[in-house]
């Protein structure tokens, strides 16, 4: 009988980083290691969403965050691991997170490099449901002999030097970004423990007709706003409309969009004058895979997302991103 052909090339992301890091003459194998910290705290986060049914970790953890949202259980556990994750490593310097009313400074890591901002769990409304949720990092890097204070993550997100977010779905993919670099996304192989290589330089399709955004709000919208997603109910050049697809979980409707193509949005309205989403730990890093993945990103006055400068560590944007051709769009109705 055929012997299965078994693919026993792999590339994890343990070998992927190992392999770039030999690319970088002056690399010290620290961010290497923080990466290492990472993926851990991804497959634990993936571990306890998967059992939470299971071990009373559904609903409610009975408090609220600093930007306002009622905590779930698995927000103050994720954000737990991920911090105990990033100490550990002792290459990460500060932290801030979405769970956090003040940034983290790990001052035991000595000598440590690294600024994270984090969203533990991006779309916890979802969890209860079993929908998709995810994880998402930015990643800075402290200026040489730096102490590490708030300014070194007050930054555009240009000054990233990587970024990306794991989606808890039907599997966790993990998708990652380096400055001047593709976008890379992995696969977890529960049976193997390891993250494997399993969308290699992934690049959004340059244009298609799918929007992404919460309608609900549109009682909220300004005119152009609402002009903008009119027109995509019209008919399009094929005589069709644009189909909507809105998770709820921006990594989820995000993960879609940079697969299918499309447009995401949260818009700042007149309700939620300066949008919704977070900067540092939400739209920043999702533009920086944007743009590496050939796409773009713009804030509500169709500004780079990645040129805007948070005041505060919690400071909010409204959002396009999506197909280059598509956002591209937009900025014809907010001219
Ligand atoms: P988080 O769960 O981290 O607080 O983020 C919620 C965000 C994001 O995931 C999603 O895109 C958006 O909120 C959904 O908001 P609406 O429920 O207002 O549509
Ligand atoms: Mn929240
Ligand atoms: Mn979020
Ligand atoms: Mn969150």
């Amino acid at each position: 009988p055929e012997v299965e052909k078994v693919n026993t090339n792999i590339v994890t992301l343990t070998r992927f980083l190992t392999e770039e890091q030999t690319k970088h003459k002056e690399a010290t194998g620290d961010f290497t290691l923080l990466c290492h910290a990472l993926q851990f705290s991804f497959k634990s986060i993936a571990y306890y969403i998967r059992r939470s049914t299971l071990v009373n970790l559904t609903g409610l953890a009975g408090s609220a965050n600093v930007t306002g949202d009622e905590q779930k259980k698995l927000d103050v556990i994720s954000n737990d691991l991920f911090i105990e994750a990033m100490r550990s490593s002792g290459r990460c310097a500060m932290l801030v997170s979405e769970e956090e009313e003040h940034i983290i400074f790990f001052r035991g890591s000595k000598g440590a490099r690294y600024a994270i901002a984090c969203d533990p769990i991006d779309g916890s409304s979802n969890l209860d449901a079993g929908v998709s949720v995810g994880t998402i990092f930015a990643i800075h890097k402290l200026p040489e002999g730096a102490s590490a204070t708030k300014e070194d993550i007050l930054k555009p997100g240009t000054e990233l030097v990587a970024a990306g977010f794991t989606m808890y779905g039907a599997s966790a993919q993990l998708v990652i970004t380096m400055k001047g670099s593709t976008v890379n996304g992995f696969t977890l192989d529960n049976g193997v423990g390891e993250f494997i290589l399993t969308h290699p330089d992934m690049k959004i399709p340059r244009a298609r007709t799918i929007y992404s955004v919460n309608e609900g709000n549109s009682l909220y919208w300004e005119d152009k706003t609402k002009n903008y997603f009119n027109s995509l109910k019209e008919a399009q050049p094929d005589g069709k409309p644009y189909s909507a697809r809105y998770i709820g979980s921006m990594v989820s409707d995000a993960y879609r969009t940079l697969l299918y193509g499309g447009i995401f949005a949260y818009p700042a309205d007149k309700k939620s004058p300066k949008g919704k989403l977070r900067i540092l730990y939400e739209c920043a890093p999702m533009a920086m895979v944007f743009e590496n993945a050939g796409g773009q990103a713009v804030d509500s006055n169709m500004k780079r997302m990645l040129e805007v400068v948070p005041e505060h560590i919690h400071d909010r944007s409204g959002i396009f991103m999506g197909s280059y051709d598509e956002v591209e769009k937009v900025k014809t109705f907010y001219k």
